[in-house]
């Protein structure tokens, strides 16, 4: 604990993937423990983590925006320390680039050195700075308290990396091979933050279906699935994100006899052609694809299924696209978040022949996302006149009069009712669908 007795506040901007948000929790609390509480008004602050995310070149221009607006706030107040993590950071070469274009940063800091944070905190308060990037996993966080105390939804870690090079993802670059926790230590953290009030926890993984594949035990992610669901005082079990060719009858059968197993899986096709498929290495063709959508209707006929697509994928032509396209209007998806290709240096893809322009990427982005609202929008009209079971989060940031939750099938749901129920379980009665939200009344018994 640092030994400074003024009052240090802390903002911290997450950008990217959930995994990248977990990370960010952990950044911030360890900052809690060198004594910076919370704030989110960056004037004020004394010490600003950005944790950053490289998986599509918008979010880095995004953020590299935000480094560079960083400089005035140091410019008029020089005891602030800024630091950089994660993503961004660790890709092979991008320190010194980034060093050079933004020398007012304090603390450089990679994905796999997060345990070491404490101390590049006390040394930046000596003014001195940081560079840091591990090339190789350190040490698991396991001693580390995490999240936030007190919170009614966190996040959980199961394994750490990705073993699949799927050829556009600079992910297993950046994030290493995969590392899974073991069971006990998943469950510590979970049994811990359901005692500090936790009732909904979201397991992560980059393929949460190969969870445990290298531990020397045969022991699966259903298996876990079972074991977390068993926890008295969780309300709401969540995962993601699952890699279709790792989707087990097992699995899916387990989440249909869970108690507090959410019905939701997030199941990216990424494109529904096979040739791009197998240009993805994906490992999957759109036939096994909808062979398994099929079995897990058959088994759980109410799921929300989720997923990932890009499109402009270097040589996917018109017809291809088409496939992809004809994949939405067969499997009813909930949600679909929708990407361009973006080329990542250092990835296969990068150097293939045929990237795709621009132009045609944005025409195609646009007409599969009409698409997808269009098929969003009739999932959640066939929820009208149903009951569905909320967690109250609190009241909504858009209507503080209406409150706010999600059902198991991660629908945003606004409706009337007493902010004291924030934290319980209620049934609501679907009455209007919006494209993303839908509004409903709260319903006795
Ligand atoms: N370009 C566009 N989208 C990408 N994704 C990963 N890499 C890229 C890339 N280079 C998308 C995938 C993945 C999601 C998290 O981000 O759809 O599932
Ligand atoms: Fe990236 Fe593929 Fe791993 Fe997902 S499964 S993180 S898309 S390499």
């Amino acid at each position: 604990m640092s030994n400074s007795f003024k009052d240090k506040k802390v903002v911290t901007l997450a950008y990217g993937c959930q995994m990248s948000e977990r990370d960010a929790e952990t950044l911030t609390e360890i900052s809690a423990q060198e004594g910076y509480s919370q704030t989110n008004d960056l004037e004020s602050a004394d010490l600003i983590i950005i944790n950053t995310c490289c998986v599509r070149e918008s979010a880095e221009n995004k953020i590299l925006g935000k480094i560079g607006e960083l400089k005035r706030l140091k410019e008029k107040n020089p005891r602030l320390k800024i630091a950089v993590s994660g993503c961004m950071v660790q890709q092979p070469g991008a320190l010194e680039r980034l060093q050079h274009r933004a020398p007012h940063v304090d603390i450089w800091t990679g994905t796999h050195n997060l345990s070491e944070f404490g101390c590049f905190i006390r040394q930046a308060e000596e003014d001195q700075k940081v560079a840091e990037v591990w090339k190789e996993p350190g040490p698991a966080l396991e001693a580390t308290p995490l999240a936030e105390k007190g919170k009614l939804k966190a996040n959980v870690n199961i394994s750490y990396g990705c073993n699949n090079f799927c050829t556009y993802c600079i992910v297993p670059y950046v994030r290493g091979r995969e590392r899974s926790r073991k069971p006990e230590d998943i469950l510590r953290e979970a049994q811990k933050l359901v005692e500090s009030g936790c009732k909904e926890i979201t397991l992560l993984g980059q393929n949460v279906n190969s969870y445990g594949q290298d531990l020397d035990m045969t022991y699966d992610f259903a298996d876990l699935l079972k074991k977390v669901d068993e926890i008295p005082g969780l309300l709401l079990i969540r995962f993601l994100t699952s890699h279709p060719k790792d989707l087990s009858d097992k699995l899916i059968e387990t989440v249909a006899a869970g108690k507090h197993l959410c019905p939701h899986f997030h199941l990216p096709i990424q494109a529904g052609s096979n040739e791009i498929l197998k240009r993805m290495n994906r490992k999957y063709t759109r036939e096994y694809y909808l062979e398994r959508i099929k079995k897990i209707r058959e088994i759980i006929p109410e799921s929300s299924i989720t997923t990932d697509i890009i499109v402009g994928f270097p040589g996917e032509t018109e017809e291809d696209f088409e496939q992809t396209l004809d994949i939405i209007d067969k499997v009813h998806y909930s949600q679909a978040f929708t990407f361009m290709y973006s080329k990542r240096s250092g990835t296969p893809a990068a150097k293939m022949k045929d990237q795709i322009p621009l132009d045609v990427k944005k025409r195609r982005l646009q007409q599969l996302m009409d698409l997808q609202n269009d098929q969003s929008l009739e999932w959640r009209k066939k929820m009208l006149g149903k009951n569905y079971d909320v967690l109250v989060e609190g009241p909504s940031k858009s209507n503080p009069d209406r409150l706010t939750g999600r059902t198991a099938g991660n629908e945003l749901v606004v409706f009337p009712g007493d902010p004291a129920l924030k934290g319980s379980l209620v049934k609501v009665h679907m009455m209007e669908a919006h494209s993303w939200t839908l509004l409903g009344e709260i319903i006795k018994g």
